[in-house]
C-alpha cells in the first residue's frame, strides 16, 4: 500500500490546487522512489499483474489531479508489476503553447513518479507538440511532433520483456499535410517492429499497445470514420502473424471493448482516465483502467473504476 504520508495529496489540497501552475505545486516532489525497471516482485512465481491507463488527459483544471492521483492511488492499491500508459497523458499540446506544454509534461512527470511500479508510456495525439496551425512553433522547432515527449518520456516506439512475455509499445501518429494528426505506424517503425518480433521467439506471449485503435467497431458502430484506426494496421498484423500475439490495448475513443477476432488474440480498448474532458462519461463509459492477471501463457482482466465520477458528482462538476 502506498503510504499515505508521501507523495499524495488530501483531497482538499488537489481541489486548492487546480487551475494552479506547476511552479506552485513543490509538494509533486514528494512522489515516491519507483523500484528499477523491470525489476520482478516475486521471482520464480510467472504470474504477474499489471495496470493499463489511457487517456489521462491531465491539465491542472477540472481537479484532473485529483482524479489521476485517485487512479494512481488504486494502481498502488492493486500493486501491479507495473503500469502502460495508452498516450494522451495529458491535455494538450498540439497548440504549440510551449510554457503551457512545458507545465503539463512536468506535472505528469512529477504526478507519475507517484506510482510505485514502473510506468511505460505511449504517445497519444493530445501529446503532439505544436502540430495545428494555429501553433507559433513551426516544424523546426526541437520539440516539434515527438520532440517534446521523447525529451521527457524517451523513445516513442520500444519493447520490454516481463515474465517471458514481451511487450511492444507503437507509436500510431503522424500529422497530415493540413497540420491535423492520423493513426498511422511509420515505415521507420515498421521495420524496427519486424526486426524486434524476429528477435523474440515465435512462441513468446506478445502483448502490443497503441493510442489509436488498430481494430475497433467504433465507426462502423457510430457511422462516424474520424480519426479513429490506424490506417496501416494490416500490415503490423502481418508482422505479427507467425507469433504468438496475445493481446493488444488500445486508447483513444474513450470507450470500453474487446473482442478475439479469428480466434487469434484480444482486443481491449480500455476506456479512459479522464471520461469526456473530466467532466462526465464519454460514449457512456464510465472512467477507469483496465487491470490484467496473466498466469502463464494465459490472461483475464477487468474494468477498474477508481472513484472518480462518485468523486466528480459529489464535486459538482
Ligand atoms: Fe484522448
Amino acid at each position: 500500500m502506498a503510504n499515505e504520508n508521501q507523495g499524495h495529496l488530501s483531497r482538499r489540497q488537489f481541489i486548492q490546487a487546480s487551475g494552479m501552475a506547476m511552479a506552485s505545486m513543490p509538494f509533486l516532489s514528494l512522489a515516491l522512489k519507483k523500484p528499477e525497471n523491470g525489476q520482478a516482485k516475486n521471482p520464480g512465481d510467472s504470474s504477474f499483474e499489471f495496470s493499463f491507463l489511457t487517456d489521462i488527459h491531465l491539465k491542472p483544471e477540472m481537479n484532473a489531479p485529483l482524479g489521476f492521483q485517485m487512479a494512481i492511488d488504486k494502481v498502488n492499491a492493486l500493486n501491479p508489476d507495473f503500469v502502460i500508459t495508452g498516450g494522451d497523458l495529458v491535455y494538450d499540446v498540439m497548440r504549440g503553447d510551449y510554457a503551457q506544454s512545458e507545465m503539463l509534461f512536468d506535472l505528469y512527470q512529477k504526478m507519475s513518479r507517484g506510482f510505485q511500479m514502473p510506468v511505460y508510456n505511449c504517445i497519444g495525439n493530445h501529446d503532439l507538440f505544436a502540430i495545428y496551425e494555429e501553433s507559433p512553433e513551426g516544424s523546426d522547432h526541437p520539440d516539434y511532433k515527438y520532440g517534446m515527449w521523447e525529451r521527457y518520456f524517451g523513445k516513442t516506439y520500444y519493447s520490454f520483456d516481463h515474465k517471458g512475455w514481451h511487450f511492444i509499445v507503437l507509436n500510431s501518429l503522424d500529422v497530415t499535410e493540413e497540420k491535423g494528426y492520423k493513426g498511422i505506424l511509420g515505415a521507420d517503425q515498421l521495420d524496427w517492429l519486424a526486426e524486434d518480433l524476429r528477435k523474440t521467439d515465435q512462441s513468446t506471449p506478445i502483448v502490443v499497445t497503441t493510442h489509436v485503435p488498430m481494430l475497433t467497431a467504433y465507426w462502423q458502430l457510430s457511422g462516424k470514420r474520424g480519426n479513429v484506426g490506424v490506417e496501416n494496421s494490416a500490415k503490423a498484423f502481418q508482422l505479427l502473424e507467425n507469433h504468438n500475439l496475445k493481446l493488444l490495448l488500445q486508447g483513444h475513443i474513450h470507450w470500453k471493448e474487446s473482442g478475439i477476432p479469428n480466434d487469434r488474440f484480444e482486443f481491449i480498448t480500455g476506456g479512459s482516465i479522464a471520461g469526456n474532458g473530466w467532466k462526465g462519461r464519454r460514449h457512456n463509459t464510465r472512467e477507469g483502467f483496465v487491470q490484467v492477471k496473466v498466469q502463464g501463457e494465459s490472461f483475464s482482466w477487468e474494468y477498474v473504476d477508481h472513484g472518480w465520477e462518485a468523486e466528480r458528482l459529489k464535486l459538482q462538476l
